[in-house]
């Protein structure tokens, strides 16, 4: 008998603040034109005094465990990907843990920036098939708003906070298990990681607790990193989509991180895939570094796109450079 995950429910927080382009026009040197035309961003949500990764996380997590119709104490595992926890220590996982009332469970962060939600998926669907768990909760969670240099036009435009989480459960793939039936190949299928760590100065954060001492704010040389991204991109989705034993033309939804619409658009020419597959939150989302996949995911499950039996694939790069893909059945 062998272990797969599934996503058995998704959920997602923004915080109510909406920030348009015009808004920041007001205060740096910046046009709606310009940001649009360059990113296909129009507005992004901004966390206020008080909301934290941690309390959007949580909130993202009730919603995926209610659309799973899980109890949070069935919960064993909460892996929690974001690179702008509440505090240095303890991590923020155990803050989620607490809010939900869950007594005792494995709970940790894991730091890989936009690509970890996809970290924290293949961390967490590898725990469950290994049998440290029978459910778990994965959620990307981000308060970039907190990290950016205000006065820096070329990248605080370009970020917004927010959370998005789903509920994974254990399956025999053979069989039954907890009374759940198990489609042929539904769940978590393949999936690929990278890290190359000799592009930290094209995107960072000025700061920490071993170097500076202080938090530090995002530093980025954007067209550089655009440039990665296009080719790491297409490189894993086909690494990923073999391993899976699958082909480009079978997907019906590809879930891509919302760094930029322009990415978005070349990473699907490349791979010859209909951009009417591609689902996009950028617009209104702006990038939410590791909370962008799930927020994008829980948004196409709620709005009807993405059903049962659906073939489809994550993906994500950012810093470190990280990069990395999923295939799944839903
Ligand atoms: O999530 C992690 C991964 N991150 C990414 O994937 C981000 C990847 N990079 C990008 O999305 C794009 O490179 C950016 C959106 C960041 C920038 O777009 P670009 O087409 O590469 O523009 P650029 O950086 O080459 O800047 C073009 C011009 C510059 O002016 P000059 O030097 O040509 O006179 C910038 O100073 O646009 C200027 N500029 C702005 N103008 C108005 C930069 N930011 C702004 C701004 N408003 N906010």
């Amino acid at each position: 008998m062998s272990r797969r995950s599934i996503i058995a429910g998704t959920g997602s927080a923004l915080p109510p603040r909406r920030v348009t382009n015009a808004e920041l026009a007001a205060q740096v040197d910046t046009s709606d034109e310009w940001i649009v035309e360059r990113t296909g961003i129009r507005a992004r949500h901004i966390a206020a005094p008080g909301e934290t990764t941690a309390t959007l996380a949580a909130e993202a997590a009730r919603k995926a465990l209610a659309a799973a119709n899980v109890a949070p104490d069935a919960i064993g595992l909460i892996v929690l990907a974001t690179a702008t926890p509440d505090q240095t220590f303890p991590a923020s996982a155990t803050l989620v843990q607490t809010a939900l009332g869950i007594r005792d469970c494995i709970a940790f962060d894991v730091a890989a920036v936009c690509t970890g939600f996809l970290y924290a998926l293949s961390v967490a669907d590898n725990m469950l098939k290994g049998g440290m768990a029978d459910h778990a909760l994965v959620i990307g969670a981000e308060t970039f708003s907190r990290i950016l240099d205000w006065e820096d036009r070329a990248t605080c435009v370009l970020f917004g906070d927010g959370a998005g989480a789903v509920v994974l459960k254990a399956v025999e793939t053979d069989g039954a298990v907890g009374g759940v039936a198990v489609n042929s190949d539904r769940g978590i299928l393949a999936s690929r990681l990278h890290a190359d760590g000799r592009h930290n100065e094209l995107l960072y954060v000025d700061g920490g607790p071993s170097t500076t001492g202080t938090v530090g704010k995002l530093r980025m040389k954007g067209k550089e990193v655009f440039r990665h991204a296009v080719v790491n991109l297409a490189d894993v989705l086909n690494e990923t989509l073999a391993a899976a034993g699958h082909e480009a033309a079978e997907i019906d939804w590809v879930v891509p991180h919302q760094a930029n619409k322009r990415i978005l658009d070349a990473t699907a020419k490349k791979l010859g895939l209909d951009p009417a597959k591609v689902i996009v939150t950028v617009d209104q989302h702006a990038n939410t570094s590791a909370a962008s996949v799930p927020l994008a995911l829980d948004t196409a499950v709620r709005d009807g796109r993405i059903k049962p039996g659906d073939l489809i694939v994550l993906e994500a790069m950012g810093g470190g450079f990280t990069w990395g893909a999923a295939v799944l059945r839903y």
